[in-house]
């Protein structure tokens, strides 16, 4: 039954990461053909926070996996978090071209001046570049080729999600609830590494003493 599941989850995984899109998709569908969506009075906004939205989420369940997999002892989650990651790439991604597209109109050298005006899209774009190395290099071959280079590339991570809550806390003007849980589940998350490797740290203290 386990084996079944496992088997299944990256499929499941693969599928219900595509809902948002999909979801958006019915919604863009509803109002380019003037029915009624819940896309509100400026679709163009609500597509770019959408993205924004899901990118962030992405991004803290792909940094909750190996906290679930030791708590939970379900080995299998590993093998979801590359496309989890994978993910949260191509929200952000989305968020950026929909932004330029929709918002921008690709008048690209507005978007200096955005950065100039406004310096939570500086923050914003920092943080997808962080992420691009990330995607470039998350397959297999080039964690063998990069060896440890490559654990150390994708402690950029953890940067790259505070820029992104930056990034949130700085545009947010009124309603801070959003925010304010995202980065609870995000130090929550830090929390338990941090508690992991003193424990690591502690125990080779240990053996180094007895040895
Ligand atoms: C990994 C990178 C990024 C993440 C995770 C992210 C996430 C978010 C989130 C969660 C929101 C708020 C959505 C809401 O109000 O519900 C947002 C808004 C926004 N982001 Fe980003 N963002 C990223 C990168 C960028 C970049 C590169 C740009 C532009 C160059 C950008 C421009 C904006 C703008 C303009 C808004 C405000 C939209 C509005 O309310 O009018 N973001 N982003």
């Amino acid at each position: 039954m386990t084996t079944r599941f496992s088997s299944t989850l990256k499929p499941l995984v693969f599928c219900l990461g595509l809902l948002p899109l999909a979801y958006l998709l019915g919604q863009v569908y509803l109002v380019v053909n003037g029915q009624p969506s819940g896309m509100g009075a400026d679709p163009a906004k609500t597509i770019v926070q959408f993205n924004g939205d899901w990118a962030l989420r992405f991004m803290l369940l792909t940094l909750a996996v190996t906290p679930l997999r030791q708590l939970l002892g379900w080995v299998e989650l590993a093998r979801v978090r590359r496309m989890l990651g994978l993910f949260a790439f191509t929200y952000a991604l989305a968020h950026f071209t929909t932004y330029l597209a929709l918002i921008l109109e690709f008048e690209f050298n507005e978007l200096g001046t955005e950065i100039l005006k406004r310096p939570y899209i500086l923050v914003g774009f920092t943080a997808l570049c962080g992420l691009v190395p990330l995607a470039l290099t998350s397959n297999r071959l080039m964690m063998r080729l990069m060896k440890r280079r490559w654990r150390l590339l994708h402690q950029l991570v953890y940067p790259v999600a505070v820029l992104q809550l930056t990034h949130l806390f700085w545009l947010t003007r009124s309603d801070y609830a959003e925010p304010f849980i995202y980065s609870v589940v995000f130090l929550l998350l830090m929390g338990y590494r941090v508690f992991k490797w003193r424990q690591r740290r502690s125990k080779m203290g240990r053996a180094e003493v007895a040895s």
